[in-house]
């Protein structure tokens, strides 16, 4: 029997692990704390709301005494924590809120769960706090092949495209150097959660995912938004010449890692999560361009006219590629989807949930919210 917060539950991969944990775990109790800001959305959990073994709390990770209480009053004996601020652009025109909720809300939930822990007869026994962390912190790689070589290691994931634009990965032994103030701010983040392993003796697990896409992702990051833009044809803003490179991992994949590795990860490790899948942007805009037009009954390619080469981001890092090898090692996780698969999937998911879209993108959630809660 686990008494689980999972903080960040009603955003994209948040809401994921919720529906993973509430539907595998019916002897556990799976509290979702979410203050719901603008990414926080409760129709992400529509089919598990009702279940007896979940529970939706409304509160601020920043705001300690809720937190300690909460603790208090459920026992909980486990957190996985992902809430955060998790726009890189945001991130550029706001950095005060990243360091506010990444670092400083991180910093209440390993106080709170320390307080409540070490107030118990068993201290930290049978107790976790598992933190959701980002490529982005090991900084940026270099892309020395352009055109793409063939990558030394394959996954389901990149099965049918197993490019490497360059000869180094991240690895859990490099040095953080992250270059956004998102990446400095879950960066300090990591930081405070090693500090509390190291300086309490707090049961600290840290893990470090690629980019992430998959249903209910918020329509400001590249993958939903070019896909509604290619539906309703607006134009793509492409940052750069779109030669930067991510590596992608289907949400559903990155939360059955964190499953894994919350139940039998070892404690104080770090694990890098990914599938060695990476694409250029521009080739993922292509690859979106031809699906959603053939699902459209559209010439595939037809709507290639909308990409839009715009000012570059800021500090774009050029290439991010995870070396994930230790958990496939260690815990024998591997990715389940072929990226080729799993964008399609997406796609669709999209392409028939128009009504999950139009309440974000006309406002229409943000006045459901008001009624249910009240003012944000
Ligand atoms: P998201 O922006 O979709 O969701 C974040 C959630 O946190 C929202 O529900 C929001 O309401 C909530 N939240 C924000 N501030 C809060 C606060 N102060 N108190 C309580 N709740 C708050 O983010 P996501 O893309 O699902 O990312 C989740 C986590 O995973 C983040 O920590 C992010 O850094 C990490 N991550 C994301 C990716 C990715 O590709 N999306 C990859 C690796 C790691
Ligand atoms: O690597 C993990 C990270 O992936 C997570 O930690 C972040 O929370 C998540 O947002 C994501 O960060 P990115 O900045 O890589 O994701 P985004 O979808 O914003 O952008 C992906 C790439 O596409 C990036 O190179 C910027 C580019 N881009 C993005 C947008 C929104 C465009 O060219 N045009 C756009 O309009």
């Amino acid at each position: 029997m686990q008494t689980i917060i999972v903080t960040g539950g009603a955003g994209f991969i948040g809401s994921h692990v919720v529906r993973l944990l509430v539907n595998k775990y019916p002897q556990y109790k799976i509290i979702n704390v979410d203050c719901l800001t603008y990414a926080g959305n409760l129709a992400n959990l529509k089919d598990i709301e009702d279940k007896p073994n979940y529970r939706f709390v409304k509160a601020n990770i920043c705001d300690f005494p809720t937190i300690y209480r909460l603790m208090q009053e459920e026992k909980v004996t486990g957190v996985i924590h992902l809430a955060a601020e998790s726009h890189v652009d945001r991130s550029i025109k706001d950095p005060f809120t990243f360091a506010q909720t990444n670092v400083m809300g991180t910093l209440s939930m390993l106080q709170a769960a320390k307080l409540y822990w070490e107030s118990l007869p068993e201290q930290y026994e049978g107790k976790r706090f598992y933190h959701i962390s980002t490529d982005e912190v090991y900084g940026a790689l270099e892309l020395t092949h352009p055109e793409g070589i063939e990558s030394p290691f394959t996954t389901k994931a990149s099965s049918a495209h197993h490019h490497a634009y360059g000869e180094r990965f991240f690895t859990e032994d490099l040095k953080y150097m992250p270059h956004s103030p998102y990446s400095a701010s879950k960066a300090s983040s990591d930081h405070f959660v090693r500090a509390f392993h190291d300086t309490y003796g707090m049961p600290t697990i840290v893990t470090n995912c690629s980019n992430n896409y998959g249903p209910y992702q918020f329509p400001e990051k590249l993958i939903p938004l070019f896909i509604h833009n290619i539906r309703h044809r607006k134009p793509l803003p492409v940052y750069g010449k779109g030669e930067n490179v991510r590596d992608w991992l289907y949400v559903e994949d990155h939360a059955r890692a964190i499953d894994l590795i919350f139940h039998e990860g070892k404690v104080a490790e770090t694990y890098n999560i990914g599938g060695f899948n990476e694409w250029k942007n521009i080739d993922i805009i292509h690859l979106l361009i031809e699906t959603v037009d053939r699902l459209l009954g559209r010439t595939p390619g037809e709507d290639n006219s909308l990409i839009t080469y715009v000012t570059d981001r800021a500090g774009h890092d050029l290439r991010y590629a995870i070396d994930s090898r230790k958990l496939q090692r260690d815990l024998g996780w591997e990715p389940s989807l072929q990226f080729e698969e799993g964008i399609e999937r997406t796609i669709r998911w999209y392409l028939d949930h128009q009504a999950w879209m139009d309440n974000i993108t006309s406002g229409e959630y943000e006045k459901y919210y008001e009624e249910m809660y009240g003012k944000r």
